[in-house]
C-alpha cells in the first residue's frame, strides 16, 4: 500500500510469476530500496496497448524490469511459431512505448541469446548481432527479442531516455516450467530422470550424442546481474556497451550435454543408466556466450550448476511441479 510518506522509486516487474521475474522480484525485495508494483498475467494483459497505456498514465512507476514474454523450449518454438513472434512483440512494443509515454525513466529488457546468428563464432561476443542467419527454429521469437532492443535503443536515440537490455544464456532455477513437450533441456531432463527414479527404470533414453556444450545461468544469478545492470551510471552502462546498446549475461561455466544428464541423475539420486541416441539431432555443438563486457562492470556470478541444480529439484518437489507419486507419473520411461 502506497502512503504519503513512501517516496521510494515504484518498480514494475513485468512477467513477475515467472522465473526470472519472480527471481527479480526476490532480489529487489531482498534489498527493500524500492516499492514493487505488480500485476498478473489475468489482471494486465500486456498484449493490450489501451490497458497497458492506462497502466502507465495512472500507476507513476519510475523503473521497469520486462520479464514478461511468451517462452518455450524447441517444440513450443516450432509448433507455435506465429504466438511467439505475435505475442513478444506486441508486449515489447506495448511496454516500451506506453513506459516512455508514462514518463518512465530507466526500463530493462530481458532479450535471449538466441538472437545470435546459428553460426556465430563461440564464444559469442555482443558485436555478433545481425551478422548471419538466425537458428530457423526460434527465428520469430529472436526476432522479437531483437526488435525490443532496438526499441530501447531507438527510444534513448530519439527521447533521450535510459532503457537497457541483457541477453541471458540459457536459464534454469525456481519456477521453471516442467511441461513434458514444453520446457527447456534441464527442466526437461530432471523430470524424465527423476519419473525413471520413481518408477525404477533401468534406462533413460536422452537424445543426441551428449556432446554438445552448453551453459547454463542460475535465475538468482541473472536476477542480481539485473539490478547490477540497472545500477549502473548510465554513462558506464553505455561506455561498457561498446555501442552494442546490450550485454550478454552467462555463467561462463560450460557443460556437455553428458556431463549435464549424469550431474542431473546424481542430484535426483537416480542410480540407472543414462543412455545417448546419437541416430538423434544433437543441434549445434556449441553455444556459449562471451560476457567479457558485463564482467568488466563488476558482475560476476555466484551458484554453481551443482548446487543451482540441487536447490532447483528441491523446490520442484517442495512446489508440486514434480510429484512425488510414482502412480501420477504421466509418460511411463
Ligand atoms: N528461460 C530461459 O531459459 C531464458 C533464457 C534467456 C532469456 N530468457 C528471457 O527471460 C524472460 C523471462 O523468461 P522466463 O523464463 O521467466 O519465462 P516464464 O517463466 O514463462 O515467465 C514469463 C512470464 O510472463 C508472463 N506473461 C506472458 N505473456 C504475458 C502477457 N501477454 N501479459 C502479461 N504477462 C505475460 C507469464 O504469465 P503467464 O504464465 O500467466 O502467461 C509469466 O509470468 C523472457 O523475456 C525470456 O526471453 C529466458
Amino acid at each position: 500500500m502506497t502512503t504519503m510518506s513512501d517516496a521510494r522509486p515504484r518498480v514494475f516487474v513485468a512477467g513477475h510469476r515467472g522465473m526470472v521475474g519472480s527471481a527479480i522480484v526476490r532480489a529487489l525485495a531482498a534489498r527493500g530500496d524500492v516499492e514493487l508494483v505488480l500485476r498478473t498475467h489475468r489482471e494486465l494483459d500486456l498484449t493490450e496497448q489501451r490497458d497497458v497505456r492506462h497502466f502507465f498514465a495512472t500507476e507513476r512507476i519510475s523503473q521497469v524490469y520486462l520479464a514478461a514474454a511468451r517462452v518455450g523450449g524447441i517444440h513450443a518454438n516450432n509448433v507455435y511459431p506465429a504466438e511467439f513472434i505475435q505475442q513478444n512483440l506486441t508486449i515489447a512494443a506495448n511496454v516500451i512505448h506506453e513506459a516512455w509515454r508514462g514518463g518512465v525513466e530507466q526500463l530493462l529488457f530481458l532479450g535471449s541469446s538466441c538472437i545470435y546468428p546459428k553460426f556465430a563464432s563461440q564464444p559469442i561476443q555482443e558485436s555478433a548481432l545481425l551478422t548471419g542467419a538466425l537458428e530457423p527454429t526460434n527465428a520469430p521469437y529472436a526476432i522479437a527479442k531483437i526488435a525490443g532492443m532496438m526499441m530501447c535503443d531507438s527510444y534513448n536515440r530519439q527521447y533521450g531516455v535510459d532503457y537497457r537490455s541483457v541477453m541471458p544464456t540459457n536459464l534454469y532455477g525456481p519456477g521453471d516450467n516442467y511441461h513434458p513437450e514444453n520446457s527447456h533441456v534441464i527442466p526437461a531432463l530432471i523430470r524424465r530422470i527423476h519419473e525413471a527414479r520413481l518408477a525404477d527404470a533401468p534406462e533413460v533414453a536422452v537424445w543426441g550424442s551428449g556432446a554438445p556444450m552448453r551453459e547454463f545461468l542460475h535465475a538468482d544469478d541473472l536476477a542480481h546481474a539485473c539490478l547490477h545492470v540497472m545500477d549502473l551510471p548510465q554513462a558506464s552502462y553505455r561506455a561498457h556497451t561498446q555501442g552494442a546498446g546490450f550485454l550478454n549475461v552467462g555463467s561462463g561455466e560450460e557443460v556437455s550435454i553428458r556431463q549435464l544428464a549424469l550431474l542431473i541423475a546424481r542430484v535426483v539420486g537416480y542410480r540407472g543408466n543414462i543412455a545417448f541416441d546419437p541416430t538423434r539431432p544433437d543441434g549445434t555443438p556449441r553455444k556459449m556466450l562471451d560476457c567479457g563486457l558485463i564482467n568488466a562492470t563488476g558482475w560476476q556470478p555466484q551458484v554453481s550448476l551443482e548446487s543451482g541444480l540441487r536447490s532447483t529439484y528441491q523446490e520442484a518437489l517442495s512446489s508440486g511441479r514434480l510429484s512425488v507419486e510414482p502412480e501420477a507419473l504421466a509418460t511411463p520411461t
